[in-house]
């Protein structure tokens, strides 16, 4: 038993899931430029079979992790997933280490969400992220075939990634945009004005690269005083952070460890202050503004 649990991160519900804000990237159980098997596998598995234990039961995925070998050991640690929620994405080809191609022709989404149903071992996906809108295929075309699979049962919710509000509102024509995956954190607020919008319409806000403390971990920053008043690690100040910032926010770090892993969900102990808050807020958004 440990002494901190994903529970007192706050819950977040979409149909008939309901799970625990602070969730998981499986982005680094893979190789070097997320490519083929991790270097420790065995080390992998037990991460992945850790999250149930400390109440993480949202898991972030996606076929291109690997490629493939996130989904696959995902399936062979945790089906079938009992009181889990796995989100996957799909319309990213790779061609090698690092090396990530868009491909949103309708009749390849259709692929990517039949092959997910068939690595994961499900008969719906319970939430399915578009990883990125291809500029070269109209994007009502990506939209609508997405709209056709939650029809037809395939996908329970749908999500997008790396979008702006406007491309929301274009998606949302066509189904019910039921997440975002964009890139922030404490000091990368490209997307302030993105999830200002998640939050007043009630839709999930999934930051990717959340511990990207950059300058803030150093010692003496703002981040490394507070960590420090509060007993805590830059990374669960810079976790706990993102949680205060948001209803909606739904933070997945990613790690191929156990001992991070539980790292990171001990965060939920890390209780900010307002004055906390606000003091890291400034300092990030100066940061941001400074590396801008
Ligand atoms: N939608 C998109 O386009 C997109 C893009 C990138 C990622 N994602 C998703 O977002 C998730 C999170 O992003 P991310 O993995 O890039 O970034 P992140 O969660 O900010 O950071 C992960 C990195 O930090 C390390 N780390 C994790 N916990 C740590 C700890 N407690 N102490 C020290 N180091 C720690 C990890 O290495 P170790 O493995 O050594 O712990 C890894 O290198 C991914 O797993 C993936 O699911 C989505």
């Amino acid at each position: 038993m440990s002494d901190f649990n994903a529970s007192a991160s706050g819950q977040f519900t979409l149909g008939d899931h309901t799970f625990n804000r602070l969730g998981y990237g499986a982005m680094r159980i893979t190789g070097d430029g997320i490519w083929g098997e991790p270097k420790d596998r065995d080390e992998a598995l037990k991460t992945l079979r850790r999250l149930p234990e400390l109440g993480v039961n949202f898991i972030d995925t996606a076929d291109s992790y690997g490629p493939f070998v996130s989904e696959d050991l995902i399936r062979e640690a945790l089906r079938p997933y009992e009181g889990l929620t796995i989100a996957t994405k799909g319309g990213l080809t790779r061609h090698g280490p690092q090396i990530w191609q868009p491909v949103g022709r309708p009749e390849y989404l259709r692929q990517c969400v039949l092959m997910s149903l068939r690595r994961l071992g499900v008969e719906q996906i319970d939430l399915w992220q578009l990883h990125r809108i291809d500029p070269k295929v109209p994007r009502d075309e990506q939209f609508g075939v997405i709209a056709d699979m939650q029809k037809e049962g395939l996908i329970a919710h749908a999500g997008l990634s790396e979008v702006s509000v406007e491309e929301i509102g274009a998606a949302q024509k066509h189904f019910t945009v039921a997440t975002v995956q964009n890139r922030y954190n404490l000091v990368d607020r490209t997307s302030e004005e993105v999830l200002d919008f998640c939050e007043a319409k009630g839709i999930g806000f999934i930051p990717w690269f959340p511990l990207a403390a950059g300058d803030l971990a150093k010692p003496g920053s703002v981040l490394d005083t507070i960590a420090k008043a509060h007993g805590a690690s830059p990374s669960q100040v810079a976790l706990s952070w993102v949680l205060k910032r948001s209803p909606v926010m739904l933070p997945i770090p990613g790690t191929g460890k156990v001992s991070h892993l539980e790292e990171n969900v001990a965060a939920v102990n890390v209780t900010l202050t307002d004055a906390d808050f606000h003091a890291l807020d400034d300092q990030g958004k100066a940061a941001f503004k400074k590396a801008a």
